[in-house]
């Protein structure tokens, strides 16, 4: 039975495809298999960050309003041994996160991983339709507004007994006022075991003109990848992830 990963973030642009796209590529360098779904209702970007087929005959609006298209929504990645992507709507139709949910119960079997990139500011009412057992992961970014607000959208799962991890992403030893940032700060304001610390890298989106594994930010979600399937591997020191 393989194991859904839901991404989550309290606003928008924390880092939650960019994580997606490297947690595929790691579980892909080990072999798995992968089905990766975009469900940013509106904002389709998995294509352009993957560099695959956008013409698609369905996507996940048509899927899951019509079970038996799920395999013409299947779209492969070339360059990602055993992924296939199924793309969100372009135009802005809501997910209906029960459906999903029933979907991925269908089709559970035949994957290692499914993994599932949301939207920014999904209320957890609204996630709480993902019925099955998945892990929940909040993306932050280490600024206050980002923290603070994972927090809350951390303790509004918890209310339907959703418990979730933390990856803390874009991390920079200093704040843009210079000051030291704190993890065990980070922690306690989002109120979510941490699984990861993924640090600020430029070299992030080299995905499909480079590999991913040149750039310090893959080897972090690798690590993310390997803690996710089990491993138990130790959070490195601050200045060996940088
Ligand atoms: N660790 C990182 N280092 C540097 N840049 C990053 C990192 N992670 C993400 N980014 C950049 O941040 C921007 C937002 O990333 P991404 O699109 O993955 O966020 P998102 O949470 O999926 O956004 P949305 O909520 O809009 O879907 C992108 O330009 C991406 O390249
Ligand atoms: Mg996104």
């Amino acid at each position: 039975m393989g194991k859904v990963i839901v991404l989550v973030s309290s606003k928008g642009g924390s880092g939650k495809s960019t994580i997606a796209v490297g947690l595929a590529t790691a579980f892909s360098n080990a072999d798995k298999k992968v089905l990766l779904i975009d469900a940013d209702e509106g904002a389709r970007c998995l294509d352009s960050l993957l560099s695959i087929e956008q013409n698609t005959v369905a996507d996940l609006f048509d899927v899951l309003n019509d079970f038996d298209v799920f395999y013409d929504a299947l779209v492969p990645v070339p360059e990602l041994k055993g992924v296939s992507v199924i793309l969100s709507p372009i135009l802005n139709q809501p997910i209906d996160f029960s459906k999903l949910s029933a979907l991925l119960k269908q089709v559970q079997e035949k994957y290692d991983y499914i993994i599932v990139d949301t939207k920014g500011q999904i209320p957890a009412e609204r996630l709480s339709g993902l019925s099955l057992t998945a892990d929940f992961i909040a993306v932050a970014t280490t600024d206050f507004i980002s923290v603070k607000n994972t927090g809350n959208l951390v303790s509004e799962l918890s209310k339907f007994n959703i418990k979730c991890r933390l990856i803390i992403n874009r991390f920079k030893p200093r704040d843009n006022k210079g000051k030291k940032i704190c993890i065990d700060d980070i922690i306690d304001s989002a109120r979510a075991r941490l699984l990861g610390i993924v640090p600020e890298d430029k070299r992030i989106n080299s995905f499909g003109k480079r590999p991913m594994s040149l750039s310090v930010a893959s080897a972090a979600i690798h690590r993310i990848a390997a803690r996710i399937s089990g491993n138990d591997i130790k959070l490195p020191k601050i200045k060996d992830i940088l």
